[in-house]
């Protein structure tokens, strides 16, 4: 009897809450975007007549709109863009019903405030990003900001982590992840621990390379933004003699004259070749610092990764060697997962799916390329295989295709194809 009686008023509270979200604020806010949609139209025309009227006509609901439009700019979760968009609209709502209806101008010289205020500091972050984009050009070279106030607060400038230049003395090896956890920002880079003989100070100790304390050292690390970054990134930091001491130093080799005009070997897209310095023979990084890392040994096998039957006629095979990736990399990198990082491959062939979306979006193949290794818009150096013939040392794989959870429910349309990859090759 109790679930009867209390059956009818459970249904109309349910109503009147849906009837209230209707009328209310939707209703209200379905009637002033009416007004703002004219008066946008009227703006994108530069229709100036029509602006001057729908001003004149809605005087009584403006204010109103002027603080809905701020209130949704000021709301969590709205981009910078967008930010500025609105409160320009607020901003010349509020101008206008001055100029206008006689409002007084005190919202308006708020807002012309707030949004100097805003433009100002978006052009500056911009600014920044734009100078991070040309650091970060280099594969591997790394701006570190985390403690962006305490940096600025001691006059230093914010770190640049070239992969480059360590690469030219060390094999991955060395610093994954006996020392260095292999995702940007995991971990927890900070003089306490530099100082401490951690992460950066195993080697930046004044033994290895120069030290984290003397203050003639800081700008070497602080250096984003000022000229000498620059050398970080056209490789005129490279210089042969500095290039031999150093390996010298640390008992490696560098043998400058084996490169062609002395200057690094370049892939098509104008970064440094590894593969091809390698096989140069021009340098001998070390895998190991003394007897403090591991090194997990070499694997002499490849994989030819068969491309789907629809690309097969377009697009050539990848053949993938572990023998060039085992000599950067331990296995545990790529067949364990640690701390912060999940596995990336399974260690048994054809087992583990590999995409382009995913290594686009920074996952299988993409963990490493377009990040520390060679652009993913290279092509060519993955897709290097024409046909199918293999040697004994190669084991082919199949494409494996998409689990069912990746396809569309019926009804659903997804493209197919990534349609990013058909033009660009
Ligand atoms: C001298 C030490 C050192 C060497 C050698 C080194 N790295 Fe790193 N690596 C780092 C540091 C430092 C970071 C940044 C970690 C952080 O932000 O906490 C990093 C980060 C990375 C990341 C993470 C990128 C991301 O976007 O999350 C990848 C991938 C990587 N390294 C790959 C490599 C590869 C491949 C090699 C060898 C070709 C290599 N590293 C050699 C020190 C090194
Ligand atoms: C495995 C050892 C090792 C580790 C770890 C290491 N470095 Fe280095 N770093 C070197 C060596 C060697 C050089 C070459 C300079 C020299 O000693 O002659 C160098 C050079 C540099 C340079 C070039 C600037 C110059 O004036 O020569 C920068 C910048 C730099 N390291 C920053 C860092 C930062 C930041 C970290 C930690 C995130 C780090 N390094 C971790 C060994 C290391
Ligand atoms: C080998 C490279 C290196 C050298 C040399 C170096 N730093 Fe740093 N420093 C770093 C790194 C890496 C960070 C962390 C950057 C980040 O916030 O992502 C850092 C951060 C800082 C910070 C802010 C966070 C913290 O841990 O306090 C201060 C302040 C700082 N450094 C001061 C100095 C001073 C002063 C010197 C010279 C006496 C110096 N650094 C030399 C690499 C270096
Ligand atoms: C850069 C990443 C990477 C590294 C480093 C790596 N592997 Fe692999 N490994 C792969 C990939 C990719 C496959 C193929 C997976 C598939 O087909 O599903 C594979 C497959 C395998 C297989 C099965 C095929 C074969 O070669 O017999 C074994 C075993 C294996 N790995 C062992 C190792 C060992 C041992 C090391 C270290 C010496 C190592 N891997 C290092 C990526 C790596
Ligand atoms: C853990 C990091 C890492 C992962 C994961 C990785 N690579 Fe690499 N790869 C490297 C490094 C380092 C090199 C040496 C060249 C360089 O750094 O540019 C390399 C070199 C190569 C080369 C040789 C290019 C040449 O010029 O001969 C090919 C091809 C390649 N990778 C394809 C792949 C494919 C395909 C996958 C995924 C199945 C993959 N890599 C996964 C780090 C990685
Ligand atoms: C780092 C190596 C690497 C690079 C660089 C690379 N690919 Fe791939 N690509 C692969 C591998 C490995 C597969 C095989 C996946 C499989 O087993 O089906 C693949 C598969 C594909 C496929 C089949 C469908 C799919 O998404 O898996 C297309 C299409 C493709 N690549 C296009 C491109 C184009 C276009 C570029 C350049 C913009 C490119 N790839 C660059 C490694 C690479």
């Amino acid at each position: 009897m109790k679930t009867k009686s209390f059956a009818p008023s459970t249904v109309f509270a349910v109503l009147a809450v849906f009837l209230f979200v209707l009328s209310g604020p939707m209703g209200a806010q379905a009637r002033e975007s009416a007004f703002r949609q004219q008066f946008t139209e009227a703006k994108q025309q530069n229709n100036f007549a029509g602006m001057k009227f729908l001003v004149k006509e809605n005087g009584a609901i403006i204010p109103a709109e002027i603080e809905r439009i701020m209130a949704e700019a000021n709301a969590g979760g709205v981009s910078a863009g967008e930010r500025i968009y609105l409160l320009g609209l607020a901003y010349q709502l509020a101008k206008m019903h001055t100029e206008w209806n006689g409002a007084d101008d005190k919202r308006m010289l708020e807002l012309e405030a707030m949004l100097g205020q805003y433009r100002r500091e978006a052009a500056a972050r911009q600014a920044i990003r734009d100078r991070i984009k040309e650091v970060e050009i280099v594969p591997g070279n790394f701006v570190m900001n985390a403690h962006a106030k305490e940096m600025e607060n001691a006059g230093l400038k914010p770190v640049i982590y070239p992969h480059w230049v360590h690469r030219s003395f060390f094999r991955c090896k060395v610093c994954h992840e006996s020392l260095v956890i292999m995702r940007r920002g995991a971990n927890g880079l900070s003089h306490e621990k530099i100082d401490a003989g951690e992460l950066c100070g195993a080697c930046h100790n004044g033994e290895i390379s120069f030290d984290t304390t003397a203050e003639a050292n800081c700008p070497r690390c602080h250096l984003f933004g000022s000229p000498r970054a620059h050398g970080l990134v056209d490789l005129s930091y490279y210089d042969e003699a500095k290039f031999t001491e150093t390996a010298t130093r640390l008992g490696g080799k560098w043998h400058g004259d084996r490169l062609v005009d002395g200057r690094f070997p370049l892939s098509k897209l104008g970064f440094i070749n590894w593969v091809k310095l390698d096989e140069l023979g021009a340098f001998e990084p070390l895998s190991s610092l003394g007897g403090g890392s591991t090194t997990e040994g070499i694997r002499d096998t490849k994989i030819l990764f068969l491309m789907p039957k629809k690309y097969a006629s377009m697009l050539d095979n990848v053949l993938w060697s572990h023998k060039i990736h085992t000599t950067w990399i331990n296995c545990s990198i790529c067949h364990e997962s640690a701390g912060q990082r999940e596995r990336i491959f399974e260690k048994k062939a054809g087992a583990t799916r590999v995409s382009m979306i995913e290594i686009k979006e920074g996952k299988s193949c993409g963990t490493c390329h377009d990040r520390v290794s060679f652009h993913v818009s290279d092509c060519k150096r993955c897709h290097n295989h024409k046909g199918v013939e293999a040697d004994e040392k190669t084991i082919v794989r199949e494409s494996i295709e998409a689990p069912s959870t990746d396809v569309a429910p019926a009804g659903e349309t997804r493209p197919k194809t990534p349609g990013i990859f058909k033009s660009s090759y």
